[in-house]
């Protein structure tokens, strides 16, 4: 697919702004805080539903509004869709496909489908379990939107039982609240069960595509991986990191991959049975989806601590890259591609991996790339040039 156009109207430092793309690759150069990254953020924004930069909407309505607005026209082989999205601070935002009734801004989830690689990604090697949950749950919506409820029923259920074994610890606890623990448990245990057996296939999905997106971006010289490691697998601690002892968990992995979802239910059942007692002291749920982590792999090692800085960027790179191709490949889009946005990247790589990278990307439907400075583009990118100026987009609109 490709975006034809897009209109912000009070979205971060933009008041009004319209864009006009086309497919194959764009550079947006302008310089820094110019506005660039606000661009792209919106059409992520869009896609997930979710900033790649921040937690929270408040940063996304310019300085003094309490609402923006997002509008897409999006390109799918014959068909195009004109998609919008109302951010409102306190409100609920909304969504609009085809100037049609206002919708729950989830309706729209799949309309867009981006991958987006920022600088902000190193945190996919370098930060908490966090990021790489959240990467993975991400792609699990942007290929299936169902799982949007599938994510906000198991977060509900987990802040309710957190909520009661926080109540547990103050010593109030009574045999009234074990029956409700146990109802959660229940709940818990199917959102959390859907959740595992779906990130699971993605995983295995990812893997041969990450390590040959890593091998194309790099020498070669070291392979790429990764492993999901799963609470319920023993092979994690209570603080989430890898449990002591000699790793097993390929073999874990394979176990848990073969299981359908109601055995892995029950397997979430007698998990929480068997830490009830430890849940009870320490006042928060401690198995579950929300604890594991997709451990990446460099050669021998984790990546996570024993990557170089170069390495990392290329780990980061390939897992978006990996992102990509799984969704090109994904029977539900029906072979469409997703758009491709490279925020800031080629100024942080050397040229070779710049060259590789462009070579990579070049024949994308889409590619939309910022750069601050138009030297740091290889000429394999030489696509259309858009100049970002204060507040809007030069000669455009
Ligand atoms: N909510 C907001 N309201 C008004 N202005 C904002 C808001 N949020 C961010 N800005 C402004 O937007 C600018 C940053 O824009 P952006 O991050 O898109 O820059 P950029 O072109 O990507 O720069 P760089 O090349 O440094 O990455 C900053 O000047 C910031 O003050
Ligand atoms: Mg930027």
């Amino acid at each position: 697919m490709y975006l034809e156009h897009l209109s912000l109207t009070d979205f971060r430092s933009y008041a009004q702004v319209d864009l006009k793309l086309g497919p194959g690759a764009t550079v947006l150069v302008g310089s820094n805080g110019i506005g660039k990254t606000n661009l792209m953020e919106a059409i992520g924004y869009l896609a997930t539903l979710s900033s790649h930069r921040v937690s929270t909407d408040g940063p996304l309505l310019r300085f003094g509004t309490d609402r923006a607005l997002i509008r897409a026209k999006l390109v799918r082989g014959e068909q195009s869709t004109v998609v919008e999205l109302e951010i409102n601070a306190g409100r609920a935002n909304r969504g609009r496909i085809n100037r049609g009734n206002p919708v729950r801004a989830r309706d729209i989830l799949g309309i867009c489908q981006t991958v987006l690689f920022a600088p902000e990604d190193l945190a996919l090697v370098k930060g908490d379990p966090s990021n790489r949950r959240r990467f993975l749950d991400e792609l699990l919506v942007s290929l299936m939107p169902v799982h949007a409820a599938t994510r906000s029923d198991y977060d509900r259920v987990l802040k309710q039982r957190n909520a009661l074994l926080k109540s547990a610890r103050t010593g109030k606890f009574t045999s009234g609240h074990e029956a409700t623990l146990d109802v959660w448990d229940q709940h818990m245990a199917r959102a959390g069960a859907e959740l595992l057996h779906a990130r699971l296939e993605l995983v295995e999905r990812l893997r041969p595509h990450l390590k040959r997106a890593y091998g194309q971006l790099t020498d070669g010289s070291k392979e790429a991986g990764v492993l999901y490691r799963s609470t319920i697998q023993g092979g994690l601690d209570d603080d989430g990191g890898p449990a002591e002892g000699p790793a097993e968990s390929s073999e874990g992995v394979e176990d848990l991959r073969s299981l359908s979802v109601e055995k892995l239910t029950e397997r979430y059942i007698q998990a929480f049975a068997a830490s009830r007692r430890k849940e009870l002291e320490r006042g928060i749920s401690l198995v579950g989806p929300h604890r594991d982590e997709l451990e990446l792999v460099l050669g021998q090692a984790p990546a996570k601590g024993y990557a170089s800085h170069g390495e990392t960027w290329s780990m980061c790179l390939s897992l978006r890259l990996a992102s990509y191709y799984v969704m090109l490949d994904d029977t539900r889009t029906g072979g469409s591609a997703p758009i491709l946005i490279l925020d800031d990247v080629f100024a942080e790589l050397d040229v070779q991996r710049r060259r590789k990278l462009a070579a990579i990307v070049a024949g994308a439907e889409q590619v939309l790339v910022t750069a601050a400075v138009d030297a740091d583009i290889p000429e394999e990118l030489a696509g259309r040039r858009v100049k970002v100026v204060p507040g809007g987009i030069d000669g455009e609109g």
